[in-house]
């Protein structure tokens, strides 16, 4: 730990980042980051650690959501807007199921980054560097576009701040007043699914009826009136990570100030890497993707590395081992954790793990694996006593079309009618809904079934 600096991770195997072409332009544009404020604040990092910590527990549950990579192209506030009130009303769903706080967190105002199944794609016989997300090069298919460009980065930057600046806003200016609990019900009017979210809707307008003749309301209850929203993103592009790296003048600890918590992907995770090497040295809150090829060897030596201190709330286990392969790898890892006796909060990622081609052609998610593999996970907590601490979904307010299935059933032939992502498929603002309609069946069964045990 010693040896470590916010540099330090230059020393080490690199694995999914770009090699500049033009080393001049990346050293002005980290020089010039450098001196940006911040995104994030150190007090709002623990903060968040904090309710992770509770999380680990099961006193709390954590909901992250939002874009696989968010795009240049696609940037607008109603976007912004839609998957915040979706997470709000998700939140709810889930709330009420679960009876404990909802930790709030988006994959959004930074997560632009992305590593790739291959180096190269394609297409027509021609064959060009792939995509990284718009912080490196250009979805465009054409060899200028797929250069990196290290300007790519002050954009990125300046998005994230404009995103962070409106979430910041509707957190407490008002539209997240718990009092609007029915101007979120988006534009859903015809599924069942709606109708559900209107009788928790109702039974929360009556709740805070009741509240506000107690003479609790909004002025006298400031918890009522605003949400904590967080922000997080997969920590991969790491001269960015760096240049918004500070010191904590409070401690003496080192921030990256880039989000309040980043992960760790699936391919980037080795313990001798880069990647693990930054992540190992900042305060934030840090999540481990866990795929089918992480074995108990690697998972010890990454909480050792992450975690010297066991601190609670410091790691997140993020499981995405699709959809049947849940009872082979979860058991062992939860083993490994347990032998170590370490604190981490279990959250379930079923998206990465659920990636089929579809017979049209289409990137896609059948929405049943996802079910499905979210089932399997609660299953297994329930069978090893552990806790299922949150779940991790690719998402969007938008009425997107690049998931199938769902009540409002998108099939194969429908996906080219709204498949916007710049990269994995997300559900859309009706699946989203239902998934949580599902996590908070799962809770609530857990719920009752710890009080049943309490009650010997
Ligand atoms: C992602 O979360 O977008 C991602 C690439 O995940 P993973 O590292 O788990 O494949
Ligand atoms: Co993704």
């Amino acid at each position: 730990m010693s040896t470590w600096s916010k540099s330090s991770w230059r020393k080490k195997p690199r694995i999914q980042m770009p090699d500049y072409p033009d080393q001049a332009a990346l050293e002005t544009v980290e020089a010039l980051l450098a001196r940006y404020p911040v995104l994030v604040f150190a007090g709002e990092a623990r903060r968040l650690k904090h309710h992770l910590g509770a999380a680990s527990r099961g006193e709390a549950f954590l909901l992250q959501g939002g874009d696989c990579a968010e795009s240049f192209e696609q940037f607008s506030s109603d976007a912004i807007r839609d998957t915040f009130k979706v997470m709000l009303q998700m939140a709810i769903v889930l709330t009420h199921g679960a009876k404990v706080p909802v930790i709030k967190l988006g994959r959004m105002a930074g997560q632009f980054a992305k590593p790739r199944s291959a180096p190269t794609e394609v297409v027509n016989g021609v064959e060009l560097p792939s995509y990284r997300g718009d912080i490196i090069n250009d979805l465009n298919f054409s060899p200028e576009a797929r250069i990196p460009n290290p300007e790519n980065m002050l954009r990125a930057y300046t998005q994230a701040a404009a995103t962070l600046n409106l979430l910041r806003a509707f957190s407490t200016g008002g539209y997240a007043d718990v009092h609007q609990v029915h101007g979120w019900t988006l534009g859903f009017t015809d599924n069942e699914k709606a109708e559900k979210y209107r009788e928790i809707a109702n039974r929360i307008s009556d709740t805070l009826d009741f509240m506000s003749a107690a003479g609790v309301n909004s002025d006298t209850a400031h918890t009522l009136s605003s949400v904590e929203f967080y922000t997080s993103h997969e920590g991969l592009l790491l001269e960015y990570e760096e240049a918004l790296c500070r010191q904590d003048s409070m401690t003496g600890q080192w921030l990256a100030g880039s989000g309040h918590m980043i992960w760790i992907g699936d391919r980037t995770r080795q313990p001798d890497g880069a990647h693990v090497e930054f992540a190992s040295g900042v305060l934030n809150p840090i999540g481990l993707k866990c795929g089918p090829t992480m074995t108990t060897d690697d998972l010890k030596k990454l909480m050792a590395k992450l975690n010297p201190e066991n601190e609670a709330g410091r790691l997140t286990l993020i499981a995405r081992f699709g959809a049947g392969s849940v009872g082979e790898h979860l058991p062992r890892l939860i083993k490994a954790v347990e032998e170590e006796g370490a604190n981490v909060v279990w959250t379930c990622d079923p998206m990465h793990g659920n990636t089929i081609k579809s017979s049209s052609g289409y990137k896609t998610r059948p929405f049943d694996s996802v079910l499905r593999e979210v089932r399997e996970f609660f299953d297994v907590h329930a069978s090893e006593g552990t806790v299922p601490g949150g779940v991790h979904f690719e998402m969007t307010g938008q009425d997107v079309t690049e998931c199938t299935g769902g009540v409002r059933a998108v099939s194969d032939e429908d996906l080219s009618d709204r498949y916007h992502t710049a990269c994995d498929p997300r559900l859309n603002a009706s699946q989203s809904l239902e998934l949580a309609f599902l996590v908070a069946e799962e809770l609530t069964a857990r719920r009752d079934q710890e009080k049943k045990k309490a009650a010997g």
